[in-house]
């Protein structure tokens, strides 16, 4: 189990979003070696966790950002980072946001539709400026993952599917206001397997191979993010598999003399920093059920509720031996509203403080107000 510093707790208003800087900052050291090649761009999505404590920790670091949004690029800004550092994506961009991307010099736009196309070419013209642009292809790869978050199967809305790739490519040399930079993908996210990504692998080569024969060369390639992480045993696993996540594409990836890899790093860089702290409210005894009310509800973790995802759930307060099985619950008007079901627990008390761990990506951001609730707050920890 984590250590957290239960003391301080006390006097916090719950729920919160903990995160350990400390675990953060070997996580980032742990990228930097492992991605140590100068072809390799690493980028962090920054839809994993937008919190301006922990997006200025990353840019110190030196890491780049994927953003899918106008929001997503000035929370990157504010945070320190320069415009040629961020990439961009997303299949429905507005106008308003094509212009703050181009006034602001974003590095790459992530490009994934024909129109999507002119009206870049369009707005860059009325600016006077040159776009820099990778197409996003939909590789139609199963990443095995939940469905909701797999996106490089055809039936997705993204990218652009592989059969239309030689009539864009051509139109995209023809545009005055555009430069064709690369290629873009991303198979999905939570992808625990490394079978998925030497898929890529193979069809990016297969790719290049038949654009390099028709003498169109690309000077960026970009595999997209999705490395998963170990819900289940967050302390086995601290620190996801980087190591063997980066070798698989210096070893299975055909890159081009100089060309450069772009990577978009979401949750493996910030799940497992963070943990939702929650007080317990009430000890409900069921029919057939115990229940733990807590105050933290799906509006502050919707994971459960949204994927049936399952976070660790630990009673941090409690090191009772005798264990009892709980259904742990929220207080919003949602049956969905649930983190885990006859989960085995020591026994709680009520004001006892629950983890639920693996929190640090797609947790705070996600947060809503449903039900007229005030948003999490966050506590950072360092060691
Ligand atoms: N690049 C693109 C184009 C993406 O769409 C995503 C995630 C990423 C990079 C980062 O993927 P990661 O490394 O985090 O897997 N809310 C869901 C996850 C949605 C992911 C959407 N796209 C969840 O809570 O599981």
């Amino acid at each position: 189990m984590a250590r957290f510093p239960i003391d301080e707790f006390k006097e916090l208003a719950t729920p919160f979003y903990f995160y350990d800087l400390t675990l953060l900052d070997r996580t980032l050291a742990e990228i930097k070696r492992t991605s140590r090649d100068e072809r390799f761009r690493v980028h962090y999505a920054i839809k994993a966790n937008a919190n301006p404590g922990i997006l200025r920790r990353i840019q110190a670091s030196g890491l780049g950002v994927d953003a899918v949004s106008g929001g997503e690029i000035l929370a990157a800004i504010d945070a320190g980072f320069h415009g040629e550092q961020i990439v961009y994506a997303g299949v429905g961009k507005t106008d308003a946001e094509i212009r703050l991307a181009l006034n602001n010099g974003v590095g790459c736009f992530n490009v994934e539709s024909e129109p999507e196309l002119d009206i870049i070419d369009e707005i860059a013209s009325s600016l006077g400026l040159k776009a820099n642009i990778a197409l996003r292809i939909n590789p139609n790869i199963d990443a095995h993952t939940h469905e909701y978050i797999t996106t490089g199967l055809a039936e997705n809305k993204f990218g652009i599917n592989l059969d239309q790739l030689p009539d864009i490519i051509e139109k995209v040399l023809r545009l005055d206001h555009i430069n064709l930079s690369g290629l873009h993908f991303h198979i999905g996210s939570q992808i625990t397997e490394i079978e998925p990504f030497l898929m890529l692998c193979e069809t990016i080569n297969r790719i290049q191979d038949e654009w390099t024969e028709r003498g169109v060369e690309f000077k960026t390639i970009n595999v997209g993010g999705g490395l998963g992480i170990d819900y289940a045993d967050p302390d086995r696993h601290p620190i996801p598999d980087f190591e063997g996540y980066f070798k698989a594409f210096r070893n299975h990836l055909r890159l081009r003399p100089e060309q450069e890899l772009h990577f978009e790093l979401g949750r493996s860089v910030v799940a497992q920093c963070g943990s939702l702290i929650t007080r317990v409210l009430y000890v409900k005894e069921g029919t057939t059920k115990r229940f733990a009310i807590v105050d933290a509800g799906m509006t502050d973790l919707i994971r459960p509720a949204l994927y049936n995802a399952h976070h660790r759930i630990e009673n941090i307060s409690s090191p009772n031996d005798v264990k009892h099985h709980y259904d742990v619950v929220g207080p919003i008007c949602e049956s969905s509203d649930c983190f885990g079901k006859d989960e085995m627990l020591p026994a709680i008390r009520r004001g006892d403080f629950l983890a639920l761990r693996s929190a640090g990506a797609y947790g705070e951001i996600m947060a809503s107000q449903y039900n007229c609730r005030t948003l999490p707050s966050s506590y950072f920890y360092e060691k």
